[in-house]
């Protein structure tokens, strides 16, 4: 038999993500917003592998899922108690990671007798720059960039999604991670690659803007990381050398991901253009796109630093943002995980 949960308009919702290297729980409350959000990031954990080691994710986040509750707990003043609702990351993402999520938020649910919400993690990065003090309002554009996505779409609402075009190959973010590994850069490499990009000039090394006059909203970043492959091939670089290298590569990406954000408030003549995931988080994409809207009569919004990258409080806000829409069956402690799925069908 199906509990519904009656939709609630004032609600907190406990967030938890656990979909790849970052354990993230918060505490969204639909009157006072964020409460309170914990993140615990395994980049210490994966360095030595040059990357994330699915075993050791899923096992750190059984470690870290009860102390940052506890902690974000302690940092909202309030008891598990008085939560609502719990939302999680339900998919896209590592089996295993994503398991551990949903398995405490399902037994927890079922222990406090409240509604469970599986959450598509893109639409937790979609939503994410509402949780800004100065939030978009529906409809807008979205410029979707992670590690493993990287997609324009049209949002008109919360479960609205239309896919406008996506990359055909690499992410923006694997794409940064990459070169970053082919640079000797280490892990995580998009961050680094951007460091050293700041110090360097572009142009002196000649790297393809892919796709960018394809006429589509489509990308393609694979045949660029080849490109710097081939540039660095039996060639030992200098400290200036690389940062000029990675100045070139990052001006490639940034170019291509402005000019078909734009083309996309054009084709769709909407004037707000929300961008969302860890590549967001990329100073000089900021700085094009702000130049690129204002000189479009458009405005863009990014969610705050610390809610670019993976976290809790975009999948409570999500949660609750669906929550305040439709009725929740309570957690029944049965679920199921979505390492693959397309946001379209959420
Ligand atoms: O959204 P996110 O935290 O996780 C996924 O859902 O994938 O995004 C992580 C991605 C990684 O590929 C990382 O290298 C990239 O975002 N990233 C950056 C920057 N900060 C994070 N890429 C370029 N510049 C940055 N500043
Ligand atoms: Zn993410």
């Amino acid at each position: 038999m199906l509990f519904l949960a009656p939709i609630l308009a004032l609600m907190l919702v406990l967030g938890i993500e656990s979909s790849c290297d970052e354990t993230g729980l918060a505490l969204y409350d639909s009157e006072h917003g964020l409460l309170a959000h914990a993140v615990h990031s395994q980049v210490d954990l994966h360095e030595a592998y040059g990357g994330v080691v699915p075993e050791l994710a899923s096992r750190d986040h059984i470690r870290r899922v009860v102390p940052l509750l506890r902690k974000a707990l302690n940092e909202a003043a309030t008891g598990l108690g008085e939560v609502d609702a719990i939302a999680y990351t339900a998919g896209p993402g590592l089996a295993g990671a994503l398991l551990v999520g949903a398995g405490f938020a399902e037994s927890l649910a079922m222990a406090l007798a409240v509604p469970a919400l599986p959450v598509h993690h893109l639409e937790g990065h979609l939503l994410s720059p509402l949780l800004s003090a100065d939030p978009p309002r529906f409809p807008f554009v979205a410029l979707l960039v992670s590690g493993g996505h990287t997609q324009l779409m049209r949002v008109t609402g919360v479960g609205q999604y239309e896919l406008l075009g996506e990359t055909l190959d690499d992410a923006a973010g694997e794409a940064f991670d990459k070169t970053a590994k082919l640079l000797g850069l280490g892990y995580p490499g998009g961050p680094q690659l951007a460091h050293l990009a700041e110090q360097g000039q572009p142009g002196r090394y000649t790297l393809p803007r892919p796709m960018l006059h394809s006429g589509d909203l489509s990308f393609s970043f694979s045949g660029l990381k080849t490109a710097v492959l081939t540039q660095v091939r039996n060639r030992t670089l200098d400290a200036r050398d690389k940062a000029d290298l990675c100045a070139e590569f990052q001006a490639a990406i940034i170019k291509v991901l402005a000019t078909k954000s734009l083309a996309a408030l054009k084709a769709t003549g909407l004037r707000q253009l929300v961008v969302a995931g860890g590549v967001g988080a990329n100073r000089a994409l900021r700085a094009t796109l702000d130049a690129g809207t204002q000189a479009a009569g458009a405005r863009v919004f990014y969610p705050e630093m610390e809610l670019c990258t993976d976290n809790g409080a975009m999948i409570a806000f999500a949660g609750a943002q669906r929550l305040l829409n439709a009725p929740v069956a309570k957690g029944s402690g049965r679920f199921d995980v979505r390492p693959r799925w397309p946001l379209g069908e959420v």
